[in-house]
């Protein structure tokens, strides 16, 4: 099967944006607030806080259904179990629902993640807030878009880099595991009094969109799950943030740093000195 580019991504966008109505459409027939119980089938996954509904089943179900019609050859690597090994060059990573404690709790930030790799390097990118029904798309080399419109990373508001840090705002995530959070904690106790605040939304993917079309100055997590910034990490990267972790890597699920180009290096030299990559 032919491999072009702007088919994976429009078969991306769809996916992305069917999984996410439907999801979206649940969620609303059970009403604000948060469900549980009879109304939402809730399990847990790695800790008792790590949470699975039948959302991101159905979520995943559909994109993978999906796939194997308009690609039956490709690999897909899905957060819900979705693995196929595939006989192209294609590998589909999937998260169906990031962000599902809020999808649990009522709160409207949550997303479907699709990212394609050819030969294992990650060429499309589609995120989809189905709550606020906006679409973050990028193709490797060709830019990130957010509703169609062309998206950039924020740019220096002040003419001392020295006020880069102080004027950053900043969003990270949390891990599941009452150990690593104690880590993390410790970090925000001292990069907290560096920045200008932090934002936790709880959806990685839609933090690496935030990234991307400057509603935040930078993001960072430790211990990502691939199919949490799989896609997030091109559009960021496409809208011009700098990626990476704090040792001159990628980025990747030990560490990921994004980043608008000056907020950047001051960020990842606060983060290293608290030992932010360090920490269990
Ligand atoms: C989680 C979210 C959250 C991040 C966690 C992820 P999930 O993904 O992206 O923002 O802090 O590390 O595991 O479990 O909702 O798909």
């Amino acid at each position: 099967m032919n491999i072009d580019q702007d088919d994976l991504l429009e078969l991306a966008c769809r996916l992305a944006i069917r999984a996410g109505d439907a999801a979206q459409t649940r969620r609303e027939e059970l009403g604000i607030g948060l469900v549980v119980g009879d109304t939402l089938v809730v399990e847990t996954k790695s800790t008792s806080i790590d949470l699975v509904t039948e959302v991101d089943r159905v979520a995943e179900a559909t994109i993978v259904g999906g796939l194997a019609d308009a690609r039956p050859d490709d690999g897909v690597l899905g957060e819900e179990g979705a693995s196929v090994a595939g006989t192209s060059r294609v590998r589909w990573i999937i998260d169906p629902i990031d962000g599902t404690t809020n999808l649990v709790y009522g709160i409207p930030s949550y997303s479907v993640s699709i990212a394609a790799e050819v030969d294992g390097a990650v060429i499309v990118g589609a995120v989809y807030d189905p709550a606020g029904e906006v679409l973050f798309a990028a193709a490797a080399g060709r830019g990130a878009t957010r509703n169609g419109e062309p998206v950039a990373c924020t740019s220096p508001r002040a003419t001392d880099p020295t006020a880069h840090l102080a004027q950053a705002l900043v969003a990270t995530g949390f891990g599941f595991s009452a150990n690593r959070r104690r880590g993390q904690a410790e970090v925000l106790v001292t990069l907290l009094p560096q920045i200008r605040d932090i934002r936790r939304f709880g959806s990685a993917a839609l933090d690496l969109c935030s990234v991307a079309c400057g509603r935040v100055d930078g993001y960072y997590e430790k211990g990502l799950n691939y199919w949490d910034y799989a896609a997030g990490r091109l559009i960021a990267s496409e809208a011009g943030a700098v990626l990476g972790d704090l040792r001159g890597g990628p980025g990747d699920s030990t560490f990921l740093l994004a980043a608008a180009p000056h907020v950047f290096e001051p960020l990842r030299s606060a983060l290293r000195s608290a030992d932010a990559d360090e920490r269990p």
